[in-house]
């Protein structure tokens, strides 16, 4: 979507895939959908390094509102459990430097049951925009197939009306699937983002099946993807219960290969050293955040590993490889063996960003370089194709 939004990537934190739908405040008041949740994340978002590292959006997913519209047809914040209401909330998150982001739907209902914004796209937009919020994630439950584009591209439009600028996420593919190939062609004329599969759980199997549809629909999908409009593969879940260390990693490179939003769903509050660390990771980011927003894609499975290599600015290449082999130890691949790797011709500089850093210097196309990659972790490395002839001049 043209709206000068989104023109790299989205980061930021969504409350979804690790506090759900716990509106039980008076048992869990920690961990319930209330502003002091969103306020306590910001906080930590500025105080922890978040911020600096480019994460900015504190994103409300399902649950936030009241059951009723208010007398004008309104929706409003459940009164307990944001007593200030969405407006003040987004001021607070303004304050910090951060934006603030909310969640409605296209239908008569949310997916967990809160009012939908079926006939009411104008009067929702305007009331987001009346409440300074900056971006909406559009969901897609409860709507005729048939009328989802329509709802999609009216709320698109209502949203333009109002004036502000509010970055638009949308499920609209994901639910149309199932029907229909979606036209991504005015999705990415309508949306800054949009979700193509299912929900992420905080699971390896979840990561993979993402990874999977991903790769067996990249010629659909992927050209879509540039500055404006990306691919949506879900949240984050670093930092939770599910992942192992090496599959976390996993996660991340893969994100940013494939230039995907970067919402966190965790608890910035409570997140181990190790996972902070991984989601701070600078040179991991750059990737993600690559001026040319091109969507890397799965060049290669062979021997159970993948090869995924995403083009960067400058001529460069961001190139991961992830072991599916879920028995045994550490094993090694022929860097040379990544379609990718014709870049390297005559040389190149290679460095590994993960699992560790390291500079593996200057290479050429038929290098002996083998990476070492976990099971179920990635190698992700970068490489810098060099003007430097003196080497094969010698
Ligand atoms: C759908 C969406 C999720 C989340 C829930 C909320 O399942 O895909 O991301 O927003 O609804 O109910």
């Amino acid at each position: 979507l043209d709206n000068g939004l989104a023109l790299k990537p989205t980061m930021g934190w969504l409350h979804w895939e690790r506090f759900m739908c716990n509106t039980d405040c008076y048992k869990d008041p920690n961990n319930c959908i209330s502003e002091r949740l969103y306020m306590q994340m910001a906080d930590v978002m500025v105080k922890e390094g978040w911020k600096e590292a480019g994460y900015e959006y504190v994103c409300i997913d399902d649950c936030w509102p009241s059951h009723q519209r208010d007398a004008k047809g309104r929706l409003q914040a459940d009164p307990k459990r944001f007593p200030g209401g969405i407006k003040k909330l987004a001021d607070y998150v303004h304050s910090k430097g951060l934006k603030l982001g909310i969640y409605a739907d296209v239908g008569k209902n949310t997916c967990a049951g809160y009012p939908g914004s079926l006939g009411y796209y104008e009067t929702d937009a305007q009331t987001f925009a009346d409440w300074d919020v900056d971006l909406l994630k559009f969901d897609g439950c409860y709507m005729d197939w048939k009328l989802l584009g329509e709802g999609y591209m009216n709320m698109s439009r209502a949203l333009n009306k109002t004036g502000r600028s509010i970055l638009y996420s949308c499920e609209w593919p994901l639910y149309e699937w199932p029907h229909k190939q979606p036209d991504y062609k005015a999705i990415r004329e309508m949306c800054n983002h949009w979700r193509n599969f299912d929900d992420v759980y905080d699971s390896w199997s979840s990561i993979k099946s993402i990874l999977d549809w991903t790769a067996s629909h990249q010629d659909i999908i992927a050209p879509s993807a540039g500055p404006g409009g990306w691919n949506d593969p879900d949240m984050l879940v670093i930092g939770n219960f599910g992942l192992s260390h090496d599959q976390q990693e996993s996660q991340m490179a893969l994100w940013a290969i494939m230039a995907a939003p970067l919402l966190v769903s965790n608890d910035l509050r409570d997140i181990c050293p190790r996972s902070k660390k991984l989601l701070q990771n600078t040179d991991i980011i750059a990737i993600s955040q690559d001026p040319l927003g091109k969507q890397g894609q799965c060049t290669i499975k062979v021997d159970s590993f993948e090869v995924w290599e995403r083009p960067l600015s400058k001529k460069r290449l961001a190139i991961a490889v992830l072991n599916t082999q879920e028995i045994g130890g550490p094993r090694g691949f022929f860097i040379r063996a990544a379609p990718g790797w014709k870049i390297c011709d005559p040389q190149c500089n290679v460095t590994q960003i993960l699992p560790q850093y390291k500079e593996l210097g200057v290479q050429t196309p038929h290098t002996k370089l083998v990476v070492s990659v976990n099971p179920s972790g990635t190698t992700l490395l970068t490489v810098t194709p060099t003007s430097d002839y003196a080497g094969l001049i010698l």
